[in-house]
């Protein structure tokens, strides 16, 4: 194929996935403060961040940006050859203490922390005999990259029930390591992982548990930790996946396991291995960000009251509205792709900018506006926004009933 012929097929491709509204295009949006953004001309208020706690814009995480700069802005080299500094040291250590786990291991991006923790598993069920992913149909995509490009034997459970799950482990032949793979808030329907029901399988079949906390970090658990900590279940996991990205408001991910799995994660992980570590003043900011949670626990509060709040102003709207109460992923189904482009082009016409989330990332027919609500909109904001979900004219949504 010569160079026209491979320009041309992908013309047609893109073309067709414009006439199917699928196509995906980034759009300029530049940040204005906190939850303020500029589309063109236009400001707009933004529901479509994972900055939860409203640190993306925090001065201090700044000023330790700033200030550790200075010495320098990238770190040179993977962590196993020269990259693995004193900041990273110290930056996972106060990951592992905050997780409370034996170890944490910081990785530029929650994508790749989940691609190297597979491969660790990958590794680990090669020194037996082998190893099966069972994993909730609702993962991120993330994981299912990771999983699928393992080429090792994966199964899918419906999303939080167990059934299934159950016969799996039932029947699993005992020498093969069996790695139950979930979400503690999934990231496009907002809900919790059936964690107690999780607990009693532990009890009753052998496997590993990771248990990817993305969005959930920062906004719930001690310090917030975590949603399984806020439930009890904090030891539950044998592997937990933590972004910087969300809660945060920085860059990166973490694994945080024993201190074996991580020595072998060093090994295997080669997501890790082969990519140059954070620059080391992400590092400071991961602790700071660390310090802010702790301190100023009213960023959690806020974040989840303004969750309940739009659950509770669209009650009896009509609206199809997904997830936990107080998770600031508010999904809401509308049914095609037209109808969620259309939907979020009528609240951005309203000041409001709001995500609409299409095929493949959700199933066909389960098109929807992916809204997030941070600790740092005023209550106000979080009134328009309702107001104008309310207002949504019918047609645009096709309503199903919550
Ligand atoms: C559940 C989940 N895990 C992992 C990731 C990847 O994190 P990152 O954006 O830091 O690569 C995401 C990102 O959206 C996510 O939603």
């Amino acid at each position: 194929m010569n160079h026209q012929q491979v320009q041309d097929q992908i013309d047609q491709a893109l073309r067709q996935r414009q006439a199917d509204n699928l196509l995906r295009q980034r759009r300029i949006i530049d940040p204005i403060d906190q939850v303020r953004v500029r589309l063109g001309d236009q400001e707009l208020i933004n529901f479509s961040s994972n900055d939860y706690l409203g640190l993306a814009h925090h001065r201090r995480l700044a000023t330790v940006i700033a200030k550790a700069s200075r010495s320098g802005c990238g770190s040179g080299a993977a962590g196993l050859i020269s990259g693995y500094t004193s900041a990273h040291a110290q930056a996972e250590a106060a990951v592992a203490r905050w997780k409370q786990t034996e170890r944490a291991i910081l990785l530029p991006s929650g994508y790749q922390a989940n691609l190297a923790a597979i491969q660790t598993f990958t590794a680990i069920g090669q020194l037996g005999g082998g190893v099966r992913f069972l994993a909730d149909k609702l993962i991120h995509a993330s994981l299912i990259d990771a999983i699928q490009t393992s080429g090792q034997p994966y199964r899918i459970f419906p999303h939080n029930q167990f059934p299934k799950l159950e016969r799996l482990l039932s029947q699993a032949d005992p020498n093969q390591l069996q790695v139950v793979v979930t979400e503690s808030i999934f990231s496009m329907d907002g809900d919790a992982a059936d964690l107690p029901g999780l607990a009693q399988l532990k009890g009753r079949y052998a496997f590993q548990l990771l248990l990817d906390e993305a969005h959930a970090s920062g906004v719930w658990g001690e310090n917030g930790c975590g949603y399984a900590d806020e439930i009890g279940y904090g030891n539950l996991a044998d592997v937990s996946i933590v972004t910087c990205s969300k809660g945060m408001g920085l860059i990166g991910g973490a694994i945080c396991a024993s201190e074996r799995f991580c020595a072998m994660l060093c090994q295997a992980g080669r997501a890790y291995i082969y990519s140059t570590s954070i620059p080391p003043h992400l590092c400071g900011a991961v602790e700071a960000a660390l310090e802010i949670m702790r301190d100023d626990p009213q960023r959690r509060v806020r974040v989840r009251r303004h969750a309940s709040m739009v659950r509770k102003g669209l009650r009896g709207s009509g609206l199809s509205v997904l997830g936990e109460d107080e998770s600031p992923i508010i999904p809401i189904v509308v049914g095609s792709e037209q109808n969620a482009l259309e939907a979020a082009q009528k609240l951005q016409q309203q000041g409001l900018l709001v995500a609409a989330v299409r095929p493949p990332t959700v199933a066909v027919n389960a098109s929807r506006l992916r809204i997030t609500v941070t600790s740092a909109h005023r209550r106000s904001q979080i009134a328009q926004l309702v107001s104008a979900l309310r207002n949504l004219q019918s047609g645009a949504v096709s309503a199903k009933k919550d």
